[in-house]
Protein backbone atom coordinates (compact mmCIF):
# COMPACT_ATOMS: atom_id res chain seq x y z
CA UNK A 1 0.00 0.00 0.00
CA UNK A 2 1.36 3.54 -1.02
CA UNK A 3 2.27 5.97 1.74
CA UNK A 4 0.46 8.92 2.58
CA UNK A 5 -2.04 10.75 0.30
CA UNK A 6 -3.30 13.30 2.04
CA UNK A 7 -1.82 16.83 0.80
CA UNK A 8 -2.29 20.27 0.79
CA UNK A 9 -4.49 21.59 -1.61
CA UNK A 10 -6.00 25.38 -2.22
CA UNK A 11 -4.21 28.65 -1.55
CA UNK A 12 -5.61 27.84 2.72
CA UNK A 13 -3.74 24.74 2.74
CA UNK A 14 -6.00 22.41 4.34
CA UNK A 15 -5.96 18.77 3.73
CA UNK A 16 -8.18 16.92 1.73
CA UNK A 17 -10.43 14.35 2.74
CA UNK A 18 -10.94 13.11 -0.57
CA UNK A 19 -14.47 11.28 -0.72
CA UNK A 20 -16.17 11.35 -4.12
CA UNK A 21 -13.95 8.47 -5.35
CA UNK A 22 -17.71 7.32 -7.43
CA UNK A 23 -16.40 10.49 -9.52
CA UNK A 24 -12.85 9.41 -9.93
CA UNK A 25 -9.95 7.78 -8.23
CA UNK A 26 -6.77 9.14 -6.82
CA UNK A 27 -3.85 7.80 -9.49
CA UNK A 28 -2.33 4.55 -7.46
CA UNK A 29 1.74 5.51 -7.55
CA UNK A 30 2.06 2.27 -8.27
CA UNK A 31 0.31 2.92 -11.50
CA UNK A 32 2.35 5.99 -12.15
CA UNK A 33 5.29 4.43 -12.11
CA UNK A 34 4.28 1.65 -14.65
CA UNK A 35 3.44 4.67 -16.55
CA UNK A 36 6.31 6.86 -16.41
CA UNK A 37 8.38 5.07 -19.35
CA UNK A 38 5.70 5.18 -21.78
CA UNK A 39 5.43 8.97 -21.50
CA UNK A 40 8.97 9.70 -21.70
CA UNK A 41 11.71 7.30 -23.16
CA UNK A 42 9.74 4.92 -24.66
CA UNK A 43 7.23 7.00 -26.87
CA UNK A 44 6.93 4.86 -29.91
CA UNK A 45 3.49 4.42 -31.55
CA UNK A 46 1.94 1.24 -30.78
CA UNK A 47 1.12 1.16 -34.52
CA UNK A 48 4.16 1.41 -36.11
CA UNK A 49 5.18 -2.55 -35.67
CA UNK A 50 8.18 -1.49 -38.15
CA UNK A 51 10.92 -0.26 -35.71
CA UNK A 52 11.56 -1.30 -32.25
CA UNK A 53 9.93 1.63 -30.56
CA UNK A 54 6.80 0.99 -31.95
CA UNK A 55 6.86 -2.90 -31.30
CA UNK A 56 7.88 -2.02 -27.82
CA UNK A 57 5.33 -0.19 -27.42
CA UNK A 58 2.63 -2.45 -29.24
CA UNK A 59 4.17 -5.24 -26.62
CA UNK A 60 2.99 -2.70 -23.58
CA UNK A 61 -0.32 -2.46 -25.20
CA UNK A 62 -0.84 -6.20 -25.47
CA UNK A 63 0.54 -7.03 -21.80
CA UNK A 64 -2.15 -4.11 -20.69
CA UNK A 65 -4.76 -6.04 -22.49
CA UNK A 66 -3.69 -9.43 -20.87
CA UNK A 67 -4.37 -7.68 -17.35
CA UNK A 68 -7.36 -6.01 -18.19
CA UNK A 69 -8.96 -8.80 -19.45
CA UNK A 70 -7.66 -11.18 -16.66
CA UNK A 71 -9.15 -8.83 -14.29
CA UNK A 72 -12.47 -9.82 -15.23
CA UNK A 73 -12.41 -12.98 -16.43
CA UNK A 74 -12.61 -12.25 -20.29
CA UNK A 75 -9.69 -13.62 -22.74
CA UNK A 76 -7.82 -10.36 -24.34
CA UNK A 77 -9.39 -10.31 -28.10
CA UNK A 78 -12.47 -9.49 -26.20
CA UNK A 79 -11.02 -6.13 -24.96
CA UNK A 80 -11.00 -2.97 -27.25
CA UNK A 81 -9.23 0.26 -25.55
CA UNK A 82 -10.93 3.60 -25.53
CA UNK A 83 -10.87 7.16 -24.05
CA UNK A 84 -13.24 5.66 -20.94
CA UNK A 85 -16.86 4.21 -20.20
CA UNK A 86 -18.42 7.11 -21.86
CA UNK A 87 -16.91 5.82 -25.22
CA UNK A 88 -17.35 2.16 -24.15
CA UNK A 89 -21.37 2.44 -23.31
CA UNK A 90 -21.83 4.68 -26.94
CA UNK A 91 -19.54 2.21 -29.27
CA UNK A 92 -21.74 -0.37 -27.55
CA UNK A 93 -25.17 1.03 -28.04
CA UNK A 94 -24.37 2.81 -31.33
CA UNK A 95 -22.44 0.00 -32.81
CA UNK A 96 -25.43 -2.69 -31.56
CA UNK A 97 -27.72 -0.75 -33.11
CA UNK A 98 -25.72 0.09 -36.14
CA UNK A 99 -25.39 -3.65 -36.65
CA UNK A 100 -29.00 -4.90 -35.48
CA UNK A 101 -30.10 -2.39 -38.55
CA UNK A 102 -27.56 -3.56 -41.09
CA UNK A 103 -28.16 -7.33 -40.89
CA UNK A 104 -32.19 -6.98 -39.87
CA UNK A 105 -31.41 -10.84 -37.73
CA UNK A 106 -30.81 -9.81 -34.40
CA UNK A 107 -34.06 -9.11 -32.87
CA UNK A 108 -35.87 -10.52 -29.72
CA UNK A 109 -37.26 -14.33 -30.08
CA UNK A 110 -34.54 -14.70 -33.68
CA UNK A 111 -37.21 -12.66 -35.31
CA UNK A 112 -35.90 -9.95 -38.08
CA UNK A 113 -35.59 -6.48 -37.04
CA UNK A 114 -36.76 -3.48 -39.27
CA UNK A 115 -34.83 -1.21 -39.78
CA UNK A 116 -35.46 0.27 -36.05
CA UNK A 117 -35.39 -1.48 -32.83
CA UNK A 118 -36.28 -1.66 -29.50
CA UNK A 119 -33.66 -0.88 -26.80
CA UNK A 120 -34.82 -1.63 -22.71
CA UNK A 121 -32.39 0.15 -20.26
CA UNK A 122 -33.84 1.56 -16.80
CA UNK A 123 -34.40 5.07 -15.57
CA UNK A 124 -31.17 5.10 -13.49
CA UNK A 125 -28.17 4.43 -15.82
CA UNK A 126 -25.22 6.81 -16.20
CA UNK A 127 -26.21 9.77 -18.73
CA UNK A 128 -22.96 7.85 -20.76
CA UNK A 129 -25.75 5.02 -21.11
CA UNK A 130 -29.09 7.50 -21.11
CA UNK A 131 -27.66 9.81 -24.13
CA UNK A 132 -27.00 7.36 -26.68
CA UNK A 133 -30.09 5.52 -26.11
CA UNK A 134 -32.09 8.80 -26.54
CA UNK A 135 -30.25 9.35 -29.48
CA UNK A 136 -31.76 6.32 -30.95
CA UNK A 137 -35.01 7.02 -30.03
CA UNK A 138 -34.21 10.38 -32.20
CA UNK A 139 -33.30 8.30 -34.82
CA UNK A 140 -36.94 6.40 -34.48
CA UNK A 141 -35.97 3.76 -32.48
CA UNK A 142 -38.62 2.69 -29.80
CA UNK A 143 -37.03 3.08 -25.94
CA UNK A 144 -38.18 1.65 -22.63
CA UNK A 145 -36.96 3.07 -19.65
CA UNK A 146 -37.75 0.50 -16.46
CA UNK A 147 -38.13 1.87 -13.10
CA UNK A 148 -36.49 0.77 -10.12
CA UNK A 149 -38.28 -0.56 -6.58
CA UNK A 150 -38.97 2.89 -4.49
CA UNK A 151 -36.98 3.95 -1.40
CA UNK A 152 -40.50 4.27 -0.10
CA UNK A 153 -42.27 0.94 -1.01
CA UNK A 154 -38.99 -1.08 -0.59
CA UNK A 155 -40.93 -4.38 -1.79
CA UNK A 156 -37.29 -5.81 -2.84
CA UNK A 157 -34.30 -4.16 -3.05
CA UNK A 158 -34.33 -0.17 -3.43
CA UNK A 159 -33.02 0.78 -6.57
CA UNK A 160 -32.94 -2.77 -8.19
CA UNK A 161 -35.18 -3.54 -11.09
CA UNK A 162 -37.45 -5.65 -11.19
CA UNK A 163 -36.86 -8.84 -13.89
CA UNK A 164 -40.65 -9.71 -14.70
CA UNK A 165 -40.75 -6.26 -15.54
CA UNK A 166 -37.95 -6.47 -18.00
CA UNK A 167 -39.84 -9.82 -19.21
CA UNK A 168 -43.27 -7.75 -19.77
CA UNK A 169 -41.80 -5.00 -21.96
CA UNK A 170 -39.67 -7.31 -24.17
CA UNK A 171 -40.85 -7.31 -27.93
CA UNK A 172 -40.04 -9.15 -30.92
CA UNK A 173 -37.57 -6.56 -32.34
CA UNK A 174 -36.02 -5.71 -28.95
CA UNK A 175 -31.91 -5.78 -30.32
CA UNK A 176 -30.66 -4.13 -26.69
CA UNK A 177 -30.61 -4.50 -22.93
CA UNK A 178 -28.38 -1.68 -21.45
CA UNK A 179 -28.23 -2.71 -17.59
CA UNK A 180 -25.43 -0.95 -14.98
CA UNK A 181 -23.84 -3.62 -12.60
CA UNK A 182 -23.47 -0.77 -9.98
CA UNK A 183 -24.82 2.44 -9.91
CA UNK A 184 -22.43 5.72 -9.22
CA UNK A 185 -25.06 7.28 -6.58
CA UNK A 186 -27.03 5.08 -4.51
CA UNK A 187 -24.14 1.82 -5.14
CA UNK A 188 -27.22 -0.89 -5.65
CA UNK A 189 -26.03 -3.47 -7.34
CA UNK A 190 -28.44 -5.39 -9.56
CA UNK A 191 -28.65 -8.59 -10.30
CA UNK A 192 -27.06 -9.13 -13.58
CA UNK A 193 -27.06 -13.00 -13.92
CA UNK A 194 -30.75 -12.96 -13.39
CA UNK A 195 -31.37 -10.11 -15.80
CA UNK A 196 -28.87 -11.61 -18.33
CA UNK A 197 -31.05 -15.26 -18.35
CA UNK A 198 -33.95 -13.40 -19.26
CA UNK A 199 -32.62 -11.24 -21.81
CA UNK A 200 -30.61 -14.21 -23.36
CA UNK A 201 -34.03 -16.76 -22.98
CA UNK A 202 -35.32 -14.14 -25.70
CA UNK A 203 -32.75 -13.18 -27.71
CA UNK A 204 -31.53 -9.87 -26.73
CA UNK A 205 -28.06 -8.41 -26.47
CA UNK A 206 -26.79 -7.50 -22.69
CA UNK A 207 -24.02 -4.36 -22.25
CA UNK A 208 -23.45 -4.01 -18.70
CA UNK A 209 -21.70 -0.39 -17.59
CA UNK A 210 -19.32 -1.73 -14.81
CA UNK A 211 -17.47 1.53 -13.82
CA UNK A 212 -18.67 1.69 -10.76
CA UNK A 213 -17.83 -1.82 -9.69
CA UNK A 214 -14.41 -3.23 -10.52
CA UNK A 215 -12.13 -2.46 -7.93
CA UNK A 216 -14.99 -2.99 -5.67
CA UNK A 217 -16.21 -6.07 -6.03
CA UNK A 218 -15.71 -9.13 -8.09
CA UNK A 219 -16.29 -8.61 -11.65
CA UNK A 220 -16.41 -11.78 -14.06
CA UNK A 221 -17.66 -10.89 -17.19
CA UNK A 222 -18.58 -14.56 -17.65
CA UNK A 223 -20.35 -14.93 -14.22
CA UNK A 224 -22.43 -11.76 -15.16
CA UNK A 225 -23.15 -13.71 -18.84
CA UNK A 226 -22.63 -10.28 -20.06
CA UNK A 227 -22.41 -9.90 -23.86
CA UNK A 228 -20.77 -5.80 -23.57
CA UNK A 229 -19.32 -4.71 -20.68
CA UNK A 230 -17.75 -0.91 -20.09
CA UNK A 231 -15.37 0.51 -17.85
CA UNK A 232 -13.46 3.33 -17.22
CA UNK A 233 -9.80 3.25 -15.58
CA UNK A 234 -9.95 6.51 -13.77
CA UNK A 235 -12.31 4.75 -11.39
CA UNK A 236 -10.52 2.29 -10.26
CA UNK A 237 -7.12 4.52 -9.25
CA UNK A 238 -5.63 4.32 -13.18
CA UNK A 239 -5.24 7.52 -15.50
CA UNK A 240 -8.31 9.87 -16.58
CA UNK A 241 -9.21 9.72 -20.52
CA UNK A 242 -9.05 5.55 -20.84
CA UNK A 243 -11.19 2.92 -20.79
CA UNK A 244 -12.42 -0.38 -22.55
CA UNK A 245 -14.97 -2.61 -24.02
CA UNK A 246 -15.81 -6.01 -23.37
CA UNK A 247 -16.81 -7.34 -26.50
CA UNK A 248 -17.97 -11.07 -25.87
CA UNK A 249 -16.39 -13.40 -28.48
CA UNK A 250 -16.22 -16.80 -26.94
CA UNK A 251 -19.40 -18.84 -27.23
CA UNK A 252 -22.21 -16.44 -28.79
CA UNK A 253 -19.32 -14.21 -30.50
CA UNK A 254 -21.30 -10.37 -30.24
CA UNK A 255 -20.78 -8.31 -33.80
CA UNK A 256 -21.11 -4.69 -33.39
CA UNK A 257 -20.32 -1.85 -35.60
CA UNK A 258 -17.48 0.59 -34.98
CA UNK A 259 -18.56 4.31 -34.72
CA UNK A 260 -15.08 5.96 -35.02
CA UNK A 261 -13.73 5.70 -38.50
CA UNK A 262 -9.85 5.42 -39.24
CA UNK A 263 -6.28 3.78 -39.00
CA UNK A 264 -8.75 0.09 -37.99
CA UNK A 265 -6.79 0.27 -34.95
CA UNK A 266 -8.74 -2.37 -31.83
CA UNK A 267 -9.62 -5.12 -34.70
CA UNK A 268 -11.28 -2.01 -36.49
CA UNK A 269 -13.31 -1.29 -33.59
CA UNK A 270 -11.73 2.06 -32.50
CA UNK A 271 -9.59 3.95 -35.03
CA UNK A 272 -6.85 6.31 -33.62
CA UNK A 273 -3.46 6.19 -32.15
CA UNK A 274 -4.01 4.40 -28.89
CA UNK A 275 -2.84 5.78 -25.45
CA UNK A 276 -0.05 3.70 -24.35
CA UNK A 277 1.10 5.53 -21.75
CA UNK A 278 -2.71 5.24 -20.14
CA UNK A 279 -3.49 1.81 -21.28
CA UNK A 280 -0.60 0.55 -19.49
CA UNK A 281 -1.83 2.74 -16.69
CA UNK A 282 -5.22 0.73 -16.69
CA UNK A 283 -3.82 -2.56 -17.19
CA UNK A 284 -1.22 -1.79 -14.16
CA UNK A 285 -4.60 -0.67 -12.43
CA UNK A 286 -6.64 -3.69 -13.33
CA UNK A 287 -4.13 -5.74 -11.89
CA UNK A 288 -3.42 -3.91 -8.19
CA UNK A 289 -7.88 -3.87 -8.36
CA UNK A 290 -8.00 -7.77 -8.39
CA UNK A 291 -4.73 -8.58 -6.16
CA UNK A 292 -5.69 -7.25 -2.75
CA UNK A 293 -9.76 -6.92 -3.57
CA UNK A 294 -11.33 -9.45 -0.74
CA UNK A 295 -8.88 -6.85 1.61
CA UNK A 296 -10.23 -3.46 0.66
CA UNK A 297 -13.76 -4.85 0.62
CA UNK A 298 -13.50 -5.36 3.87
CA UNK A 299 -11.48 -2.92 4.80
CA UNK A 300 -13.45 0.03 2.73
CA UNK A 301 -16.44 -1.23 3.66
CA UNK A 302 -15.72 -0.89 7.51
CA UNK A 303 -15.13 2.15 7.00
CA UNK A 304 -17.85 3.03 5.35
CA UNK A 305 -20.07 1.62 8.40
CA UNK A 306 -18.17 3.68 10.87
CA UNK A 307 -19.14 6.62 8.74
CA UNK A 308 -22.61 6.36 8.53
CA UNK A 309 -22.80 5.21 12.64
CA UNK A 310 -20.57 8.49 13.16
CA UNK A 311 -22.96 10.92 11.15
CA UNK A 312 -26.56 9.29 12.78
CA UNK A 313 -24.66 9.78 15.94
CA UNK A 314 -23.85 13.55 15.20
CA UNK A 315 -26.51 14.79 13.14
CA UNK A 316 -30.31 14.69 13.48
CA UNK A 317 -32.70 13.79 11.52
CA UNK A 318 -30.47 11.85 9.03
CA UNK A 319 -31.40 9.46 6.46
CA UNK A 320 -30.17 6.91 4.55
CA UNK A 321 -30.88 6.37 0.48
CA UNK A 322 -30.95 3.51 -1.29
CA UNK A 323 -30.91 -0.32 0.09
CA UNK A 324 -29.80 -1.13 3.21
CA UNK A 325 -25.79 -1.17 4.21
CA UNK A 326 -25.94 -4.56 5.41
CA UNK A 327 -27.47 -6.23 2.58
CA UNK A 328 -24.17 -8.12 1.16
CA UNK A 329 -24.06 -7.74 -2.50
CA UNK A 330 -26.30 -5.68 -3.31
CA UNK A 331 -24.33 -2.32 -2.26
CA UNK A 332 -21.44 -0.89 -2.99
CA UNK A 333 -18.83 -1.75 0.37
CA UNK A 334 -17.36 1.78 -0.47
CA UNK A 335 -20.83 3.49 -1.04
CA UNK A 336 -23.18 5.84 1.40
CA UNK A 337 -25.87 8.50 0.20
CA UNK A 338 -27.34 10.15 2.57
CA UNK A 339 -30.21 13.30 3.27
CA UNK A 340 -30.01 15.75 6.04
CA UNK A 341 -33.79 16.89 6.27
CA UNK A 342 -33.82 20.51 5.66
CA UNK A 343 -30.40 21.02 4.37
CA UNK A 344 -29.64 22.09 0.70
CA UNK A 345 -26.55 20.39 -0.19
CA UNK A 346 -25.43 22.81 -2.41
CA UNK A 347 -24.83 24.94 0.75
CA UNK A 348 -23.63 22.31 3.14
CA UNK A 349 -21.17 21.65 0.69
CA UNK A 350 -19.92 25.82 0.45
CA UNK A 351 -19.77 25.68 4.14
CA UNK A 352 -16.56 22.87 4.03
CA UNK A 353 -14.84 25.24 1.13
CA UNK A 354 -12.26 25.88 3.47
CA UNK A 355 -11.84 22.64 5.19
CA UNK A 356 -10.54 20.83 1.70
CA UNK A 357 -13.45 18.23 1.74
CA UNK A 358 -14.55 16.58 -1.33
CA UNK A 359 -17.97 14.84 -1.68
CA UNK A 360 -20.90 15.56 -3.87
CA UNK A 361 -24.15 16.63 -3.55
CA UNK A 362 -27.14 15.08 -4.98
CA UNK A 363 -28.08 17.61 -7.52
CA UNK A 364 -25.96 18.33 -10.73
CA UNK A 365 -23.46 21.50 -9.94
CA UNK A 366 -23.40 22.11 -13.66
CA UNK A 367 -26.05 24.82 -14.02
CA UNK A 368 -26.83 27.91 -11.98
CA UNK A 369 -30.10 26.33 -10.87
CA UNK A 370 -28.92 22.36 -10.39
CA UNK A 371 -30.81 19.75 -11.02
CA UNK A 372 -31.81 16.95 -8.63
CA UNK A 373 -30.27 13.56 -9.13
CA UNK A 374 -32.29 11.79 -12.02
CA UNK A 375 -31.18 8.51 -9.74
CA UNK A 376 -32.50 9.91 -6.96
CA UNK A 377 -35.99 11.02 -8.19
CA UNK A 378 -35.83 7.72 -9.74
CA UNK A 379 -36.00 5.71 -6.37
CA UNK A 380 -38.92 7.74 -5.11
CA UNK A 381 -37.16 11.30 -3.50
CA UNK A 382 -38.46 14.78 -4.23
CA UNK A 383 -36.72 17.73 -5.47
CA UNK A 384 -36.06 19.04 -2.18
CA UNK A 385 -35.13 15.48 -0.71
CA UNK A 386 -32.52 15.32 -3.78
CA UNK A 387 -31.10 18.35 -3.00
CA UNK A 388 -30.40 17.70 0.48
CA UNK A 389 -28.53 14.72 -0.38
CA UNK A 390 -24.83 13.84 -0.22
CA UNK A 391 -22.62 11.05 -2.08
CA UNK A 392 -19.70 9.44 -0.28
CA UNK A 393 -17.42 7.08 -2.16
CA UNK A 394 -14.43 5.65 -0.42
CA UNK A 395 -11.70 4.00 -1.93
CA UNK A 396 -8.49 2.16 -0.65
CA UNK A 397 -7.01 5.37 0.24
CA UNK A 398 -9.43 6.15 2.51
CA UNK A 399 -8.27 6.52 6.58
CA UNK A 400 -10.42 6.04 9.65
CA UNK A 401 -8.68 10.04 10.43
CA UNK A 402 -9.70 11.19 7.71
CA UNK A 403 -13.78 9.75 8.27
CA UNK A 404 -13.60 11.23 11.64
CA UNK A 405 -12.34 14.50 10.58
CA UNK A 406 -14.75 14.67 7.68
CA UNK A 407 -18.21 13.83 9.89
CA UNK A 408 -16.62 16.79 12.41
CA UNK A 409 -16.88 18.88 9.41
CA UNK A 410 -19.96 17.88 8.23
CA UNK A 411 -21.57 18.30 11.77
CA UNK A 412 -20.36 21.79 11.92
CA UNK A 413 -21.57 22.62 8.71
CA UNK A 414 -24.88 21.43 9.37
CA UNK A 415 -25.33 22.78 12.46
CA UNK A 416 -24.43 26.36 10.61
CA UNK A 417 -26.96 26.31 8.48
CA UNK A 418 -29.68 24.81 10.68
CA UNK A 419 -28.65 27.75 13.52
C1 LIG B 1 -21.67 4.23 -13.91
C2 LIG B 1 -20.85 5.10 -14.81
N1 LIG B 1 -20.85 4.87 -16.12
C3 LIG B 1 -20.13 5.61 -16.97
C4 LIG B 1 -19.35 6.65 -16.53
C5 LIG B 1 -18.56 7.45 -17.51
O1 LIG B 1 -17.19 7.29 -17.29
P1 LIG B 1 -16.15 8.28 -18.01
O2 LIG B 1 -16.56 9.66 -17.62
O3 LIG B 1 -14.84 7.90 -17.44
O4 LIG B 1 -16.25 8.05 -19.45
C6 LIG B 1 -19.33 6.95 -15.16
C7 LIG B 1 -18.57 8.10 -14.64
O5 LIG B 1 -18.97 8.75 -13.69
C8 LIG B 1 -20.10 6.15 -14.28
O6 LIG B 1 -20.12 6.38 -12.96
Amino acid sequence: MPADIRRPIGECGAVAIYLDNHSTTRLDPRVLDAMLPWLTDHYGNAGSVTHEMGREAREAVEHARELMAAAIGASPREIVFTSGATESANLAILGSASRACATGVTGGFGQPTQMQGHVITVATEHHAVLDPIEHLERLGHAVTRLPVVLQADAAGVVGRIRVPDLEACFRCDTFLVAIMLANNEIGVVQDIPAIAACVHARGGLLHVDCAQAIGRMPVSVNDLSADLASFSSHKFHGPQGVGALYVRRQKRAVRIDPIVFGGGQERGLRSGTLNVSGIVGMGEAARLASENLQHEIVQVRAMRDDLWRLLRERIDTISLNGPALDDLGVRLPNNLNVQVAGVDGHSLLATFAGAGLAVSSGSACSSENPRPSHVLRAIGLNDDEARASLRFGLSRFTTREEIVEAVAVIAAGVARLRG
